[in-house]
């Protein structure tokens, strides 16, 4: 078992290089299995979820070549099968996207059911809507889903909820469907502009991603080569702007897209830091206790779930009480038990959470409840008086490259254990 080290209190400082987007990489590598051809894929996090999806696509018959740690080279011309195993699939949540890149591709789909992190019901229904408006049979009972579809015909297709995973999967499936496809209350998030901005590089035609409908019409083949390099992650940098807040430091991001992240920025100007823009830059300054403020997450533009949990970080040490409402995940407070443990005064019920903020946090065994969680409990343990000692890294490691040792550029001092 491992578990990181972290001895606080350290005010951070530096630079930091954010790496390409987990959440469009996952996407990204199955959207390959819509060429058959070679797709060199820059940019992509060295994340374990990143590894595993690669791994599935080794199965259904592709080559992943390595040719550094951030950028395979993928061959898509040989598949031999359309079947994902459960003990893979259910290692992370999007392994849901193989189900619309297979359909895609093969017509035929047997893909284990997606599993991730535990934040409460996870359901599927949109995506299976939307399979079935193209024309596909879906079966979900058996712990498997299972789809076929003779041919794929694009549908009218209205979201009851915005979701990010769907929308990108009705995309992957009617890349090719006859006619066009519409998508209407589609999920906006940056990634899913990325996932479309690389099919329509490979010749699809996707009109509309990053707004409320999206239009695909049908097209017959894609190109058999392309080069794409992944979007910056905008949850890492809105991690490391936090962890600017929480310390009440000094930090320089590099290689992020600060429009994405423009809520984040307004937040932390609410609470008294300063975040000044430039280029593909981020400096996020806080020279005192930051502010209590209210958090509402909400799909894209609103403010990210994924990064709630950083967010109630520095809610735990602002002046004045908080309030966050989750509005995207019913068990996204697990991480607050965990920050009680650290002094931090929180309460919570249903949606909602009160954070009365103190002046210090002190550093305890904690356990990382999810890979968010995770990475607060990192920026808390920096900011906390003494040692903090966090476990369950295996939900970290899916989703941030390298994250101790950025924090260590920082100055922070955090060392892994493996005991
Ligand atoms: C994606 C992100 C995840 C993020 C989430 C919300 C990936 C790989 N993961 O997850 O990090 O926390 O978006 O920004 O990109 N829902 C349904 N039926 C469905 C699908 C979703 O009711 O068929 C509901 C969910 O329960 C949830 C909401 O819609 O309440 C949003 O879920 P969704 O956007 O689909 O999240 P994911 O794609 O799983």
């Amino acid at each position: 078992m491992e578990k990181l080290v972290i001895q606080g209190r350290t005010r951070l400082e530096g630079e930091v290089t954010i790496s390409g987007a987990k959440n469009a990489a996952v996407a990204l590598i199955p959207a390959t299995l819509l060429i058959k051809g070679v797709c060199t894929l820059e940019n992509l996090p060295n994340i374990s979820d990143v590894q595993i999806q690669c791994e599935i696509l080794k199965d259904l018959g592709a080559t992943v070549e390595w040719l550094d740690p951030n950028t395979a080279r993928i061959d898509t011309t040989n598949i031999t099968s359309h079947k994902a195993p459960l003990d893979k699939t259910s290692k992370f949540r999007a392994s849901y996207y193989l189900i619309g890149a297979l359909l895609s591709r093969c017509h035929n789909v047997e893909v284990g059911l997606p599993g991730g992190c535990n934040l409460g019901a996870r359901p599927i229904d949109q995506h299976v809507k939307g399979f079935e408006a193209l024309g596909a049979t879906v079966d979900v009972a058996t712990g498997k889903v299972v789809a076929h579809a003779d041919e794929l015909v694009g549908a009218s297709i209205y979201m009851d909820t915005v979701s990010v995973g769907a929308t990108i999967n009705i995309m992957l499936a009617s890349v090719f469907a006859k006619g066009t496809t519409t998508i209407d209350n589609a999920a906006k998030e940056p990634h899913i502009v990325d996932v479309a901005n690389f099919l329509n590089s490979i010749g699809a035609d996707i009109r509309g991603a990053g707004t409320d409908i999206i239009k695909i019409n049908g097209v017959e083949k894609l190109k058999s080569n392309s080069t794409y390099s992944v979007v910056p992650d905008q949850i890492e940098a809105g991690t490391f702007m936090l962890a600017a807040m929480a310390t009440q430091g000094d930090i320089v991001l590099k290689n992020c897209i600060s429009e994405h992240l423009d809520c984040l920025t307004a937040k932390i100007i609410e609470m008294g830091g300063k975040v000044i823009e430039s280029g593909d830059e981020i400096r996020v300054t806080c020279d005192k206790r930051p502010k209590k403020t209210n958090i509402k997450t909400a799909p894209y533009p609103g403010f990210p779930t994924d990064l709630q949990a950083q967010m109630g970080v520095v809610l735990a040490l602002a002046e004045g009480t908080s309030v966050i409402s989750e509005n995207i995940w019913e068990s996204r407070f697990q991480y607050t038990y965990e920050l009680i443990k650290m002094g931090a005064k929180i309460t919570s019920q249903g949606k909602t959470a009160f954070f009365e903020g103190v002046e210090s946090l002190s550093g305890a065994p904690v356990s990382a409840t999810d890979l968010r969680a995770g990475a607060a409990l990192i920026v808390a343990g920096i900011a906390a008086e003494g040692t903090t000692e966090l476990y369950n890294l295996q939900h970290i490691d899916r989703g941030y490259e390298n994250i101790e040792e950025k924090f260590r550029k920082l100055g922070a001092n955090i060392i892994r254990i493996r005991e």
